[in-house]
């Protein structure tokens, strides 16, 4: 773990992104790189604007994640320019003057109207290669995201620096304190709304501040992969309760997925920590070197086989593999690229120059296909489900024989089982960011 101060950090993670940009700049031909933060989205017929998103590009150069109209510039050899929005407006407050230990390496130029925004552009805006979402076009400045550019940021993006790595251990520790609260709420009989609330409290983000909306699954509702309902109401029973929720910090994300059972004596218990000890294994495959479609496939063999060891599938984990009777009990990739994103971008990225590493056929919902490289921060996330409309399928594909019934409909009342860590590539051992945050919270 680096305890390195996070204006060092900040200072070797700018020079990586100064490095990138101009190599992106040089293979698309462009002098300037030119990156709106974004803008508010109004609701159809309506003044309500929809949570603001910042651009990915934008945060991945400052920690500023609420700061619509701003801009930022870099050109190859000089210091990069902030064009930061800080508007005379009493309906709302209004961001503050840029500060923290990044902000030295910026020229600042303060706005007071997003237009002013065109005064401290390039020129001319035919050199500008423009990163972000059509919306935050402004005047000529319309952004065109050119594949040459935008292909090789968002490859090389899949490798984290340290002060990358340090931003989503903070973001993990502030997940993990969420995660024991929403514990203790769920042993106390809180409903899913309430156990939701307890996680925002303790974690203290809300849902607009949150990576992704939590995924709080009391009993049979933990087999709806994503299940976002949040129940207002406890059920009279809770057996089991199924938490994929993370947090943020400075922009980027933790996703933590746990699973717990009501009876810590009982079967359901058992499975959860067989799922657990196959896990830590798959975790262990994070290494330099390691196809991830192979940690997918070899995931699928572990979960049949605990499928088998607890009387639920009769076939072997090969044969379960082969026939897709797997996929109907884990039906969803083995996890993601993590970073600025939850679902980090370029998953499927051959190159930085461009083109697709294809998934495994019959694996549709795998969203990372890559060769893991040191610094790739990646989440591996198995699951176990029990899916009445994946069971059918199994039935109607002619595999019923190979599932015990009996033994399904014993587990069907508890839905599912997910365990969730982000684990760093390194040059060695992987680093398992989850862990070491329930370990230090501990
Ligand atoms: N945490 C939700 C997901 O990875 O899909
Ligand atoms: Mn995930």
């Amino acid at each position: 773990m680096s305890a390195t101060a996070p204006a060092i950090l900040y200072r070797q993670h700018l020079d990586v992104l100064e490095q990138r940009a101009t190599a992106a700049l040089e293979r698309g031909g462009f002098d300037h790189l030119v990156v709106p933060s974004g803008t508010l989205h109004y609701q159809a017929f309506d003044d309500r604007d929809y949570p603001y998103a910042v651009n990915p590009h934008f945060k991945a150069w400052a920690p500023l994640t609420r700061n619509p109209g701003s801009w930022l510039v870099f050109t190859p050899g000089r210091r990069p320019t902030l064009v930061y929005l800080q508007p005379f407006d009493y309906w709302h407050v209004v961001p503050e003057a840029p500060g923290g230990y990044w902000v030295e390496h910026f020229d600042v130029r303060i706005i007071r109207t997003a237009e002013e925004a065109l005064q401290h552009l390039p020129q001319p805006v035919a050199r500008c290669a423009i990163v972000g979402e059509p919306q935050s076009a402004l005047g000529d400045y319309v952004p065109d995201n050119p594949a040459a550019v935008v292909d090789y940021l968002h490859y090389h993006r899949a490798f984290k620096t340290p002060y990358e790595v340090a931003m989503m251990r903070e973001a993990t520790l502030r997940g993990v304190r969420g995660h024991h609260a929403a514990e203790r709420a769920f042993r106390a009989g809180a409903s899913e709304f309430g156990i939701h609330l307890a996680y925002c409290q303790a974690a203290r983000q809300d849902a607009n501040e949150l990576p992704y909306g939590n995924i709080v699954a009391l009993n049979e509702h933990g087999a709806v992969l994503h299940y976002t309902e949040l129940g207002r109401l406890p059920p009279q029973d809770s057996r089991s309760f199924l938490i994929d929720a993370g947090a943020s910090h400075g922009g980027y994300a933790c996703d933590i997925t746990r699973t717990h059972a009501a009876d810590t004596a009982g079967e359901f218990q058992a499975m959860i920590e067989a799922v657990d000890a196959a896990q830590l294994k798959m975790c262990d495959q994070v290494r330099a070197g390691t196809d991830y479609k192979r940690i997918h496939l070899d995931a699928h063999l572990a979960l049949a086989g605990i499928l088998r060891e607890f009387g639920v599938l009769r076939m072997s984990p090969e044969a379960a593999l082969e026939t897709g009777v797997s996929s109907a009990f884990f039906p969803h990739g083995i996890g993601h690229g993590i970073g600025l994103q939850v679902h980090d971008v370029a998953g499927f990225a051959a190159s930085d120059g461009g083109g697709t590493i294809d998934k495994p056929a019959g694996h549709p919902y795998l969203r990372l296909t890559r060769v893991l490289e040191p610094g790739m921060v990646v989440t591996i996330e198995p699951g176990i489900y029990f899916i009445d409309m994946l069971l059918d399928e199994v039935r109607k594909n002619g595999h019923g024989d190979a599932v015990d019934w009996n033994r399904v409909e014993t587990f069907r009342p508890y839905g599912g089982i997910r365990i969730e860590d982000d684990v760093v590539c390194t040059g060695d051992a992987p680093e398992n960011l989850t862990r070491e945050g329930f370990a230090a919270a501990a």
